[in-house]
């Protein structure tokens, strides 16, 4: 009797760990295929023993980021929240108001596992570091629905200007060349991927890393918004909100593409179409194939308690371990932080990017190089630019103006 009381009491520890500590996590992934892969960091970190809150927003990164803002300004701080890695919590940071992570980093080794070392830098403030990069996410992809060119009878596009010079074919089929969600950062996507595309390496780091204005300013920039007003037209009668309801129209075959970063690709996994058979997908649209390295990384909000601070720092170790970042990347879509690890899983796509990763071909993200105040300006500008009929010339002109304010 006595003794199976005992072993009772024995399953129920093991089931049950006195340590579980419950940590809230805040992020904006809830289209299918973010929702399976924030569902790998749950199952993970629930499996280390401690507890997983989901706090998922709704609305993208543009609504939710303010709200974690102000929960961790406001005496509200979660357990954890995605950023992306860059300037988005740097004002956080320097207000004392983030954990320091810089022991996790030390003892787990991120100095010599992460790549590219950028990732870590954009982590650092004043030489410690305040986040877990989870992913490396690159936001200059054309994504293409093949049928919709073998029902015309054409070659699927292999880059932008293909794409252009056969959406009027597309178009008179009664699909809409190219799905564009109306949520602010889209637009301002859109008009990153066609940068590096079309004015090339040289003069986006001219403008972007080195802030040469006169750059900024002259022919290279004019081709990109004259390629910039083609694609207006081309998303002409795209009415959806959200950029996985453009998605959507590329996978049920309503709209020919779409420029989206690569989680689009998580998106066509849950569909179950398959990379290179279904759908294309041209990194640099095909024209110039870099990537930047922006992404999604963790930051931890200070809590004044003990418990919660080491759970804290428990999640960030195991976001950066080997087993949840494959877990987590190949349904997400993403590359990994670490070229440790084996992604022989990966699908054609995936292979693309990381390829280019592997030739160095990358750049920093413009979370990197602009403030989140400059990144504003910008997406106000392009929501206007691509909603209205703003000339390619006032928009270039406004756009510089954004940009000198930002130097
Ligand atoms: C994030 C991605 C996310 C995408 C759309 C980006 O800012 O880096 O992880 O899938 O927004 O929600």
């Amino acid at each position: 009797m006595k003794l199976s009381r005992m072993t009772a009491l024995l399953a129920m520890t093991v089931a049950m760990p006195a340590m579980a500590t419950e940590l809230e996590v805040t992020h904006w992934w809830t289209s299918g295929g973010e929702a399976a892969a924030v569902a790998e960091l749950a199952k993970a970190f629930d499996a280390s023993g401690d507890k997983w809150i989901d706090g998922a927003i709704a609305g993208g990164g543009g609504t939710a980021r303010p709200i974690m803002i102000s929960r961790i300004t406001g005496g509200d701080p979660m357990g954890a929240t995605q950023f992306n890695h860059g300037q988005q919590a740097l004002e956080l940071v320097e207000a004392g108001l983030m954990l320091d992570l810089t022991d996790v980093a030390e003892a787990n080794n991120w100095k010599e596992i992460v790549y590219p070392p950028s990732l870590l830098d954009a982590c650092t403030v004043d030489g410690k570091i305040y986040c877990a990069p989870v992913n490396i996410h690159s936001p200059e992809w054309l994504w293409l629905n093949n049928k919709i060119y073998e029902d015309l009878g054409i070659p699927v596009p292999t880059n932008w200007n293909e794409f252009v010079a056969t959406a009027p074919k597309v178009r008179e089929a009664g699909k809409i060349p190219l799905a564009l969600g109306n949520q602010p950062w889209q637009s301002n996507l859109a008009f990153g991927a066609m940068q590096i595309a079309v004015a090339g390496l040289d003069a986006w780091k001219a403008v972007n890393v080195d802030k040469n204005m006169d750059v900024a300013a002259g022919p290279e920039y004019a081709a990109v918004f004259q390629a910039a007003a083609d694609a207006r037209e081309l998303a002409r009668g795209s009415n959806v909100q959200d950029w996985n309801q453009a998605t959507a129209m590329v996978i049920n075959g309503d709209a020919a593409g779409q420029i989206m970063g690569d989680w689009a690709q998580g998106e066509f996994q849950v569909a179950e179409k398959v990379a290179g058979k279904d759908y294309t997908c041209l990194p640099g649209l095909g024209l110039n194939q870099y990537i930047s390295t922006g992404g999604d990384a963790f930051y931890f909000p200070k809590l004044d308690d003990p418990e919660k601070e080491a759970a804290q720092k428990r999640l960030a170790a195991l976001l950066v371990s080997p087993e949840v970042q494959v877990a987590f990347n190949l349904k997400k879509g993403s590359l990994p932080i670490r070229g440790d690890i084996d992604m022989a899983a990966a699908n054609d796509c995936m292979k693309k990017g990381l390829e280019i990763l592997a030739g160095g071909n990358i750049v920093p993200s413009g979370d990197m190089v602009w403030s989140p105040d400059v990144q504003k300006l910008n997406e106000d500008l392009m929501v206007e630019f691509w909603k209205s009929d703003m000339s390619p010339e006032d928009a270039h002109a406004k756009w510089v103006e954004n940009l000198k304010s930002g130097l």
